[in-house]
C-alpha cells in the first residue's frame, strides 16, 4: 500500500475513565466538519468475528485466561480487523480512527500482564507487517481518578476488575512508549474538564487537516 495514497489512520488510546467514548465522537464529528471521509472503529473488535473473540476476552469468568491466550486471541481479532476493515479502508484513501489498537496490547499485556515486549513486537510485525497508526492519541489522567469514573459504569469486565498497580503499570507503559515515539504520540490531560480536553484534541486534529 502506497502511503502517500492511503487514508490518516489514527488510534485512541487510555486507561479505564479516560473519557474515550465522549472523546471519539468528538474527533468524528470534528473530522466530519473537515470534510474527511472518516470510519470509526474498535479494538479489540470491528468486524463481526472479531466482535465475537471481543466478548471472549470481555466477559468476567471463573476459568482463568491464560496469558498467552488473551495475547493471541487480542492479535487474532486483529488480523481479521486489519485484512477485512482498516487495510481495505485507508486503501480508499478514506481516514479511519480505531478505538485503541496495538499500543493496547503494549500498555495492558506488555505491562499490566507483565507480559515480554519482545514477543509482542513479533506478534505485531507478523500481523502488520509495517502498518502503524499514524497519530496515537493518548488521554492519560492519574488511575485513581479514572477508576473512579469507570466504577460508576455499573457491571465491570474482565479488565475493569485489574486493580489499581495493574493499571499503574499500564499507564506507565502508554506514557513510556509516548516518551519513545514523541512524533506519533499526543497526549492529552484527560484530567481536565471535557471542554478542555476538547480544546486540546482539536489543536492535534487540526495540525492534521
Ligand atoms: P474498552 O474498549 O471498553 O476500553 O475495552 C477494551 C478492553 O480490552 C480494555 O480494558 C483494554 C483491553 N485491551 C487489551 O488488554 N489489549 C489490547 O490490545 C486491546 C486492544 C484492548
Amino acid at each position: 500500500m502506497s502511503d502517500t495514497q492511503r487514508g490518516l489512520f489514527l488510534s485512541l488510546e487510555g486507561t479505564e475513565g479516560a473519557g474515550k467514548s465522549s472523546n471519539l465522537a468528538f474527533i468524528k464529528e470534528f473530522l466530519d466538519s473537515k470534510n474527511k471521509n472518516v470510519l470509526v472503529t474498535r479494538e479489540p473488535g470491528g468486524t463481526p468475528f472479531a466482535e465475537e473473540i471481543r466478548e471472549l476476552l470481555l466477559t468476567p469468568r471463573d476459568e482463568v485466561v491464560c496469558e498467552n491466550t488473551e495475547l493471541l486471541l487480542i492479535f487474532a481479532a486483529r488480523a481479521q480487523h486489519l485484512q477485512k476493515l482498516i487495510v481495505p479502508t485507508l486503501e480508499q484513501g478514506k481516514w479511519l480512527v480505531s478505538d485503541r489498537f496495538t499500543d493496547a496490547s503494549f500498555a495492558y499485556q506488555g505491562g499490566g500482564r507483565k507480559m515480554s515486549f519482545d514477543t509482542i513486537k513479533q506478534l505485531e510485525s507478523l500481523v502488520q507487517g509495517a502498518l502503524r497508526p499514524d497519530l496515537v492519541i493518548l488521554l492519560d489522567l492519574p488511575v485513581e481518578l479514572g477508576m473512579q469514573r469507570a466504577a460508576k459504569r455499573g457491571a465491570l469486565d474482565r479488565f475493569e476488575q485489574e486493580d489499581l498497580e495493574f493499571f499503574s503499570r499500564v499507564r506507565q507503559a502508554y506514557l513510556a512508549r509516548a516518551e519513545q515515539n514523541p512524533h506519533r504520540y499526543a497526549v492529552v490531560d484527560a484530567s481536565q474538564p471535557l471542554s478542555s480536553v476538547q480544546d486540546d484534541i482539536r489543536g492535534v486534529l487540526e495540525s492534521l487537516v
